[in-house]
């Protein structure tokens, strides 16, 4: 069966894997790949740029509409450069202070729908893997395949806090876990897009799964649902 621009969203709370399985899914597929919290981060860190408050929903959704973001290839191709106002700020946006304040910021319904055109536009040929909380809810309700992940609270900072680490992010395990489960629960109780499953999603508990193993799950639900014969 050949669909037009297909969709398959990933969401999930912060340390379910959701951003690495994402990318690989995608590159698999040779497919585009949003990974839609960078937009919250990245609007987030023009708010502290631009000293305006994380409480100030008119003024945040005007630099939401104006949010000057380039996604750019890595020299050696296989990375994402983000640059803000032409600024590389890859980096920057991943700490849990910006995570925190991008999470304040995707609370105002204004800012949400700001952003929502911006998202759609990645919905080219030949397909697209996103994730985020609200990919297959509101984003992309029509999605061909959503799938919506979860991992228990101490797993998930366990794997934030390695993750972290990794990229040179200076972290402390308990501050962490506090920051996570605070984020987790505005996530989650907002009044817009509240960080829930589709009905129609696919839920896969992680905890007991390595990455490979959520990316095959995805891989086999894609292929049922395009009719692909399974190896
Ligand atoms: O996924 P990530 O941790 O980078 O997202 C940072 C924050 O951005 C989340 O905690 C969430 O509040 C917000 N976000 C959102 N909707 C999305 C993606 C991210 O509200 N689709």
């Amino acid at each position: 069966m050949t669909r037009k621009n297909p969709v398959i969203t990933i969401d999930g709370a912060s340390g379910t894997g959701k951003g690495v399985v994402g990318h690989i899914v995608a590159k698999q597929l040779g497919w585009h790949i949003l990974d839609s919290g960078v937009l919250y981060r990245a609007l987030a860190l023009a708010a502290q740029k631009h000293d305006v408050s994380l409480e100030n929903e008119p003024a945040l959704q005007v630099l939401a509409e104006h949010l000057d973001i380039q996604f750019k290839a890595s020299e050696t191709g296989d990375a994402t450069v983000i640059l803000l106002e032409g600024q590389d700020v890859t980096h920057d946006i991943r700490t849990e202070k910006v995570g925190n304040a991008a999470s304040k910021v995707g609370a105002l319904p204004a800012v949400r729908l700001a952003l929502l055109s911006r998202q759609r536009a990645f919905q080219e040929p030949p397909g697209l893997v996103t994730d985020g909380r609200d990919m297959g809810t509101v984003v992309f309700p029509n999605a061909d395949l959503k799938i919506f992940l979860t991992a228990s609270a101490d797993e998930r900072a366990r794997r934030r806090f390695s993750q972290l680490k990794e990229k040179g992010i200076d972290v402390n395990l308990s501050d962490l876990v506090k920051e996570l489960s605070e984020r987790d629960k505005r996530d989650q109780e907002r009044a817009v897009a509240p960080l829930k499953p589709a009905t129609d999603a696919v839920c896969i508990d992680t905890d007991k799964l390595n990455i490979q193993q959520v990316v095959e799950y995805i891989i086999k639900e894609y292929k049922k649902v395009f009719s692909i014969a399974q190896q």
